[in-house]
């Protein structure tokens, strides 16, 4: 088959996380046996915009399968809404004419929701484009998992289990806040394989009283610590009620605030309404840092070099999803404004239930 793209850049945008550099290498590597030229984009859409592009050959992808981060650089910048000099600006026609002006046939964007929504912008004015579902959080729609969400899972659970043991010598309650932005797959994947007796997630605002009666009735068993895994996004009840979402977390983000942790906020709730000693920990960055898991590793390895065919046989405007054992082509359109939270009916809650973790509210399934 002819191969449709001569040029392809690459970028990498939104928060970073492990298994970047994996699947830049797998695209560029895939897109090099086949006589593209490959380009790197500095730091995102604003590497885009300033016109900050080099060159990429072969050595510059060999040895970085296993390297966190990303070597291209990112940032939360948005193309429509770009801070030039202070100023808010629209920079989508800049974008554009760069990508021509290097004669990109194709764009590749690494990113979460933010990236795939950027993407499509793009591509409505007027560019190819190819993106790859990358987070921590999982929340990208149309793929059964999103690259990272792995890594980071092995993080949290690791620090619940060395929660575990400091829990249990002292007898006390430890709150442990795992990112996930507006999801809670990564606090429930975290929790139920760390064992976390209390999982709270933003899908399901917790009731204070049902939590701590669950905390009180482990230690009645002689169950002398807890671990409380808490989404960052998680909220109450009255907070729900009275039209806190965790979307708000969102302002937060962009905006750069600091804000309470949420672990900080559950844990002085415990201890007021249980009277039992608590302590918090809120594992933050640490969560996106470091090297990729083996899974990582070989899923964006797939869904590089998935990318690297699609581009060749020109079949551009999708996101390579993990369907099943697939990596599939989905219509970026279909993806693009989407968010995966946790459906409340599904297998993950069921599993944490039967092994009696609290979920923060009775579910029925
Ligand atoms: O989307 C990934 C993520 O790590 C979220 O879990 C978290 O809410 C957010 O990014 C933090 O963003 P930043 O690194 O910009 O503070």
């Amino acid at each position: 088959m002819k191969n449709k793209t001569k040029t392809v850049g690459i970028l990498t945008s939104g928060g970073d996380c492990p298994g970047l550099n994996a699947a830049i290498r797998g695209i560029a590597k895939a897109a090099m046996q086949q006589g593209t030229k490959v380009v790197g984009i500095q730091d995102g859409f604003r590497g885009l915009v300033e016109n900050r592009i080099m060159n990429l050959e072969d050595k510059d992808v060999s040895g970085i399968l296993t390297h966190g981060g990303t070597f291209l650089g990112s940032s939360r910048d948005k193309p429509h809404k770009m801070k030039m000099g202070g100023v808010q600006m629209d920079m989508t026609e800049v974008a554009v004419s760069n990508a021509r002006k290097n004669h990109l046939d194709c764009l590749i964007c690494l990113g979460g929701n933010g990236t795939q929504k950027n993407a499509m912008r793009l591509h409505e004015a007027g560019l190819d484009v190819i993106t790859l579902p990358k987070t921590i959080d999982n929340d990208v729609a149309e793929t059964d998992i999103t690259f990272g969400f792995d890594s980071a899972m092995a993080i949290g659970t690791e620090a619940i289990d060395r929660l575990h043991t400091t829990a249990s010598s002292h007898h006390r309650a430890i709150v442990c806040e795992i990112m996930g932005h507006k999801a809670g797959w990564l606090a429930l994947g975290a929790g139920i394989a760390g064992g976390a007796d209390v999982i709270l997630l933003p899908e399901i605002p917790y009731n204070m009283n049902y939590v701590v009666d669950h905390l009180l009735a482990r230690r009645h068993h002689n169950k002398r610590f807890s671990i409380i895994a808490v989404a960052e996004g998680a909220i109450s009840k009255e907070e729900a009620k009275s039209g806190k979402k965790s979307d708000d977390l969102e302002d937060e983000i962009v905006e750069g605030l600091i804000q309470e942790p949420t672990a900080s906020r559950v844990a002085r709730e415990i201890q007021q309404a249980a009277g039992i000693e608590v302590r918090y920990t809120s594992l933050g960055h640490v969560q996106r840092g470091g090297s990729p898991t083996a899974t990582d590793r070989l899923l964006c390895t797939r869904m590089g070099t998935k990318a690297g065919e699609l581009m060749v046989e020109g079949r551009y405007n999708v996101m390579v999803g993990l369907k099943g054992d697939t990596c599939e082509a989905v219509p970026l359109e279909e993806v693009a404004g989407k968010t995966k939270r946790v459906p409340l009916d599904h297998r993950w809650l069921k599993t944490a239930v039967l092994v009696d973790t609290c979920l923060g509210d009775k579910l029925k399934f």
